[in-house]
């Protein structure tokens, strides 16, 4: 139409380089339900965004390219497994354009640890192509791309607090009533997220006997009522006994020493302990920030973690800077 055509070229108003801010995530609950015929398991999960910040920068280079530097980059796959390089290809698959782009991630967020830091990548890659690009990608197509790519990265581009259902994509935000203060015990080496799930569903066999892990045998997983309650209110104490996480038993089934980290910290005073996601990252729960410096202080001490990490949240999802 006549208002279109008077536009320079899209072209001329792109920019040389977009840089987008992506935190990690806990998951406050993890109500994992029985396996499904597809392999993912059922989920009621409460996802939690902390202030832990991968930095992904995008410019315009033919073909996908893909560097990382900060924390571990060393361990951070730079090949086509790297999710940050599928994302920008599904996005412009999705478009019917050219994925032409380098991308760069400044890791800060645990790599394999269970606070989705590859997802994150993911989304923050979305984001950061779409501006590149200029594609001025819808809400709802961008959540549908990133639920294609896993089911954590839909709650990266969200941020906040948001209840997962679904494999975890399905997302409804959650009102929280204040800033919450955690602790992280980041282990040496990570955990594989198949390998839990599948440790759980051998426990809940070795319990439960034969198809016992299957979805018409398990209850099905509901968000928890007090959590709810305890976030909405801002009640640190009540949320970190509301706290709750199904893969744990098999996150330290695989990982025993697990247990000793969540012990160091619980005593140190934190209000609530927990694996993160599929772990084997520890989150502890502190009642404010000078009980979580002395919970950091007392487990880098304890010598039963690599390194200790503090962080506020909750803090907005993906955003461009
Ligand atoms: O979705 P994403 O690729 O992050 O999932 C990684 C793996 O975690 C899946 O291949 C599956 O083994 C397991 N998973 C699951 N149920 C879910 C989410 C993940 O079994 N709801």
């Amino acid at each position: 139409n006549a208002s279109e055509s008077v536009l320079e070229p899209a072209s001329a108003s792109l920019p040389d380089s977009v840089t987008v801010r992506v935190p990690a995530k806990v998951n406050v609950q993890l109500a994992v339900g029985g396996r499904r015929a597809d392999g993912f398991h059922a989920l009621a999960t409460v996802f939690f965004a902390v202030g832990l910040w991968d930095t992904v920068t995008a410019r315009p280079a033919p073909g996908v390219t893909l560097t990382v530097s900060g924390r571990d980059a060393d361990v951070v796959p730079t090949d086509e497994s790297n999710l940050a390089a599928r994302a920008a290809r599904a996005l412009a698959a999705h478009h019917g354009v050219e994925a032409n782009v380098a991308l760069h991630i400044d890791k800060d967020i645990p790599v394999a640890g269970g606070m989705a830091g590859g997802s994150a990548d993911a989304a923050a890659a979305l984001l950061a192509c779409d501006a590149l690009w200029g594609l001025g990608t819808d809400r709802e197509t961008l959540f549908a791309l990133a639920a294609d790519l896993g089911s954590d990265v839909p709650f990266s581009l969200h941020g906040g607090v948001a209840l997962g259902e679904g494999r975890g994509e399905r997302l409804t935000p959650v009102p929280v009533g204040g800033a919450f203060h955690w602790v992280f015990a980041v282990a040496d080496g990570g955990l594989s997220t198949p390998a839990v799930y599948g440790e759980c569903d051998r426990l809940r066999e070795q319990a439960d006997g034969p198809g016992g892990a299957d979805e018409n045998r398990v209850p099905a997983p509901a968000a928890d009522a007090a959590l709810l309650e305890a976030l909405a209110s801002g009640d640190a104490a009540a949320l970190g006994t509301a706290l709750g996480n199904d893969l744990q038993p098999a996150a330290l089934s695989l990982r025993p020493a697990l247990a000793e980290t969540l012990r160091a910290g619980t005593e140190a005073g934190a209000i609530g302990a927990l694996v993160s996601g599929s772990g084997p990252t520890c989150a502890f729960l502190t009642k404010d920030a000078a009980a979580s410096a002395a919970v950091a202080a007392a487990l880098a001490q304890s010598g039963t973690c690599r390194e200790v990490r503090r962080a506020e949240g909750p803090v907005p999802g993906a955003t461009l800077v």
